[in-house]
């Protein structure tokens, strides 16, 4: 059943270039992209003021990609709501605004509470979800499904993969429709994200180099992963996959904030995970690696293969493709969850079935 693998968390995360291609390639017709929901025609996609992304976990982690794609692709103002905060926040919805619910099992509690709200605001709600005919495919007024197939390990991986996929898809098919990207434009990003499955599979490939990281780094108490921008949202991704399956205390601070307070905790021999893939920020985040370095951190930097990377600054340094700025949290996530994988597995943990966890959290 785990296909060779010795853990469903490895076989997932190797299953995610057939999981991009079966959940992209259905939605781009003639090279651009379609939401297939008959009633969100670009006239309505026109008219929305304000998008809302709300789920839980690693599927709010998504909607923090998906915002940023949102906004810079279609310049949409989007908000990001954790569920349990959105639900009793007695949240701001207009009726032209769309929320987008994001769910892997779509039976999350908390997540359900705050489709139901939006809908009792009379506010359209778009589900993605993987799980079909679940209580949220269900529930909402337009589903767009993930077609990651069955996850078991309580990790999320390539869930977390086609919900960025599918929020790369709306966001191009919203700045399209709104006349914010062209159709050359579009067709050029849509067929960079067709390509994502040749552009993540070099990066599975890389798991010995990932393996022997984790081998320097198991002994760790705690570690801080950095980031900006699109870096930012994957620095939580990578460090809740850590936390949960390893138990290696993490925390995750965009890079600028660093110096309000964390830095205080950054000593000799801290690993410091630093995410520097976004070229419009790269200078500022190297130079916030460099500030931890200079106290003693242990600096894991993740750039792009033509990143010039400063003497000083790392320890290590894991070089990703050349992709675009925009789509690179699909490229990057790979080493960051076979990262977590390997220290999990080296620190003998029950990878697949981490402690205190439930794979679909039904109870509030
Ligand atoms: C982390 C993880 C959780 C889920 C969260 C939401 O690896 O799996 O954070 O993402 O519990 O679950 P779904 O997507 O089923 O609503």
């Amino acid at each position: 059943e785990k296909g060779g693998y010795p853990h469903f968390m490895l076989k997932e995360i190797n299953e995610q270039p057939a999981a991009i291609m079966a959940t992209v390639s259905p939605r781009v017709e003639d090279g651009l992209p379609v939401l297939r929901i008959p009633e969100l025609t670009d006239e309505v996609l026109r008219g929305i003021g304000r998008v809302h992304l709300v789920g839980c976990g690693t599927a709010m982690h998504a909607g923090m990609v998906g915002k940023s794609a949102i906004e810079t692709l279609a310049r949409v103002p989007a908000e990001v709501d954790i569920a349990s905060e959105f639900r009793y926040r007695d949240p701001i919805l207009e009726k032209n605004d769309l929320v987008i619910i994001i769910s892997q099992s779509g039976e999350t509690s908390d997540t359900l509470a705050a489709l139901k709200l939006a809908k009792s605001r009379g506010v359209p709600v778009l589900a993605i979800v993987n799980v079909v005919g679940s209580s949220i495919a269900r529930a909402a007024d337009y589903v767009m499904y993930t077609y990651a197939g069955p996850e078991i390990a309580v990790a999320s991986t390539k869930a977390y993969m086609v919900q960025m996929c599918v929020l790369y898809l709306f966001a191009l098919r919203l700045a399209y429709a709104r006349g914010r990207l062209s159709e050359a434009e579009t067709r050029r990003f849509t067929a960079q994200l067709l390509r994502a499955p040749e552009v993540i599979k070099p990066r599975l490939a890389d798991c010995e180099q990932i393996k022997y990281l984790a081998s320097r780094y198991v002994n760790t108490q705690s570690c801080f992963f950095i980031g900006r921008g699109f870096d930012y949202a994957l620095s939580l991704e990578g460090s809740l996959k850590l936390k949960e399956i390893s138990y290696v205390h993490s925390d995750a601070y965009a890079a600028g904030e660093l110096k309000h307070g964390t830095i205080s905790l950054i000593t000799d021999g801290v690993p410091v995970i630093a995410l520097a893939t976004q070229k419009q920020v790269y200078e500022k985040t190297i130079s916030n690696a460099k500030e931890t370095r200079s106290r003693g951190a242990r600096v894991l930097l993740f750039t792009t293969k033509d990143a010039v990377v400063p003497e000083g600054v790392a320890d290590a340094v894991i070089r990703l493709d050349e992709y675009e700025d925009i789509l690179m949290p699909l490229q990057l996530i790979v080493p960051l969850q076979l990262f977590a994988y390997y220290m999990a597995v080296l620190r003998g943990c029950d990878v697949d079935k981490p402690r205190n966890l439930a794979k679909s959290v039904t109870v509030e």
